[in-house]
């Protein structure tokens, strides 16, 4: 759809509602200091220090994005029932971490941002859309190198993996369901139209993505998601506490 643009004010509320939402997923960024426990090296945990730093001057760039397209209303909160299904289950392994919230969870933020950014008239926007994107890309990029050193010699781990990303995936169509009718009834006929575009296209090309980075079929299975949410919910609740940043630099 290369000839929708979003402008303003015409597109106003669906900036308001983006950037709203952006402020709440960068500061679950600040919630990436527990994975510091668990980092493998202190090069990892060097980089998680930058990340949350990047993460925190991203919430305060999209505040004063929303104060620019809604100047005289705060920020919503986010309704329970959304943030139940889109918010990104984090890991209690480091290899669950690096996978849901880095190559997973910023990557469906990235697509969203690539999509306003090719759709959007309006330089401040897109000039701090973009600016945050390159941040995004190497977030997504660590996530990653430290996915693929891990699955390499596990077949378990990498299938495992998939089953988690099937509840992302089968969130994302929920959540396509649920907010489908209230989308094309408050936002522009543009605005809509991308919305469908990033819900299909998107979860499709995701799907691709992450079956490519574990190298397993891109197929949907509720039996594959239900047994790796069974495995995550169940094991052993302490797994990953051998491992740890200060211990490791010691040994070395
Ligand atoms: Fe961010
Ligand atoms: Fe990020």
């Amino acid at each position: 759809m290369p000839g929708i643009k979003l402008t303003l004010p015409k597109d106003r509320e669906l900036f308001a509602f983006v950037f709203a939402r952006f402020i709440d997923g960068e500061l679950t960024g600040i919630a990436e200091g527990q994975a510091m426990q668990y980092a493998p090296d202190l090069r990892a945990a060097d980089f998680l220090a930058r990340q949350i730093r990047d993460e925190i001057r991203h919430a305060r760039l999209y505040k004063n994005l929303y104060a620019y397209v809604s100047p005289d209303s705060p920020a919503p909160e986010q309704s329970w029932l959304l943030r139940q299904i889109t918010n990104p289950v984090s890991g209690r392994l480091w290899v669950e971490h690096c996978f849901l919230d880095k190559a997973v969870g910023e990557r469906w933020v990235h697509y969203l941002m690539q999509m306003l950014i090719g759709h959007t008239q309006d330089t401040r926007i897109v000039k701090t859309l973009q600016a945050i994107a390159r941040d995004e890309v190497t977030h997504i990029a660590f996530g990653e190198t430290q996915v693929r050193a891990r699955i390499a010699h596990s077949r378990f781990m990498a299938t495992y993996l998939w089953g988690l990303y099937l509840r992302v995936d089968y969130a994302l169509a929920a959540a396509y369901r649920l907010t489908r009718s209230v989308v094309s009834r408050r936002y522009s006929a543009e605005g809509a139209a991308l919305l469908d575009q990033f819900f299909t296209e998107y979860r499709d090309k995701g799907l691709r993505e992450v079956a490519q980075l574990l190298g397993v079929k891109p197929r949907r299975s509720v039996g594959r998601m239900l047994f790796s949410q069974l495995i995550y919910l169940v094991r052993w609740p302490f797994a990953g506490w051998w491992q740890n940043p200060v211990r490791a630099f010691r040994a070395s």
